[in-house]
């Protein structure tokens, strides 16, 4: 059977800096508040010309760059974003356009709140699987500044803006090993966008406490179900299975729930204290929660600095408004 292996990524982050300092100038908040809950000191914010597809379509480009393939190469294209503005036609189009991709080319977005990424990689993989295609692209690109209440404390300091992508080619040897996609419609309602005055898109509104919650239990429900499918290994082999994992890129949206699902990690495998949280990548101090970004994002920059290497087995793993989660199993 075919695989479908990552050979390339990019990313991209706007120059601006928005630091906690700043949001206390604009509503009651103050930086160890935001440190202290969240775990982020900065976050990025794209321009007024900036948009999720302007992004995409430069972590885009870094990734061809990256792979040493040409444009012409990619066959389909699949974008995980929640922020096209208006929402036709796509953001994948835009991007296939802009970078004058195959003019057969198909794309598509897939909208899952921050969880979008994952659900793409999956799409792609499987496309690859089917032996539909050779070589796919996927990006994870978001402008949630564009739908951030900055004057809703409850949110404002938590958003940001940025782009990360990826080549997958179909290979012999390992690569996306197994997807697990889940969702709970039912709490639907608890991470919406509500609009303020009647225009555009309006803005995201939460229930935060319920939404931590839900997220802690699902990336680590999300975890297991990658390692271990069929839900039938005894503690012993879901821990040794575990142990093999080099690092988890997990969504980046407050490092409390990093934290805390690293937690139960260790507490359901009885893992020694630490072994879990070694394994998360953090980006979120410098980054903030960018949506369908943060994992694509976090692994180029860990690929570049050398916190990640070729070989290494890594989970991506996340969750967001739908409610959607998910987690991917990858050898890199
Ligand atoms: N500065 C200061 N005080 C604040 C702020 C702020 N920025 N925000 C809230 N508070 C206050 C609240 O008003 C509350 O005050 P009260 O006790 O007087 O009512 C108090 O702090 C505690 O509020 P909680 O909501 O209980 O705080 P919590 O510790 O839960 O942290 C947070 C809030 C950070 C929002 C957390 O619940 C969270 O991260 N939830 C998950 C959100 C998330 O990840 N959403 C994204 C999903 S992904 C996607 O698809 C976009």
């Amino acid at each position: 059977m075919h695989h479908a292996s990552i050979i390339g990524t990019g990313s991209y982050v706007p120059e601006r800096i928005l630091t906690n300092h700043h949001l206390r100038e604009m509503v009651d908040t103050s930086d160890k508040w935001i440190i202290e809950r969240t775990g982020i000191r900065e976050r990025r914010i794209a321009s007024g010309e900036e948009t999720n597809v302007t992004m995409g379509r430069i972590a885009l480009e870094r990734a061809i760059e990256n792979s040493g393939i040409r444009c012409e190469e990619i066959e389909f294209l699949v974008v995980g974003t929640n922020t096209t503005e208006p929402v036709w036609p796509s953001a994948s189009g835009h991007i296939a356009n802009l970078l004058g991709l195959r003019k057969d080319l198909p794309f598509l977005d897939v909208q899952a709140g921050c969880t979008g990424f994952n659900y793409a990689l999956s799409v792609a993989e499987m496309s690859i699987k089917a032996e539909q295609y050779r070589t796919v692209a996927v990006i994870g690109t978001d402008k949630l500044s564009a739908i951030t209440d900055y004057q809703d404390r409850n949110t404002c300091v938590l958003f940001g803006d940025g782009a990360g992508a990826l080549i997958l080619r179909q290979s012999m040897n390992e690569g996306i090993i197994r997807s697990h996609l889940g969702g709970n419609a039912k709490a639907r309602d608890l991470l919406i966008l509500s609009k303020k005055d009647g225009t555009g898109n309006g803005y995201i509104k939460m229930e935060g406490r319920k939404v931590y919650t839900f997220a802690k239990r699902a990336m680590v429900e999300s975890c297991f179900r990658v390692l271990d499918p069929s839900g039938t290994a005894g503690k012993n082999e879901l821990r040794a299975l575990f142990e093999q994992v080099t690092k988890i890129i997990p969504h980046q949206a407050n490092a409390r729930i990093i934290m805390g699902a690293a937690e139960e990690l260790e507490s359901r495998l009885e893992l020694p204290a630490g072994e879990a949280k070694n394994k998360m990548i953090m980006t979120i101090e410098q980054y903030g929660n960018n949506s369908c970004a943060s994992i694509p994002l976090a692994l180029d920059l860990s690929l570049r600095t050398g916190k990640l290497r070729k070989g290494d087995l890594v989970i991506f793993v996340g969750f967001g408004a739908g409610l959607t989660y998910a987690a991917n199993l990858v050898r890199l």
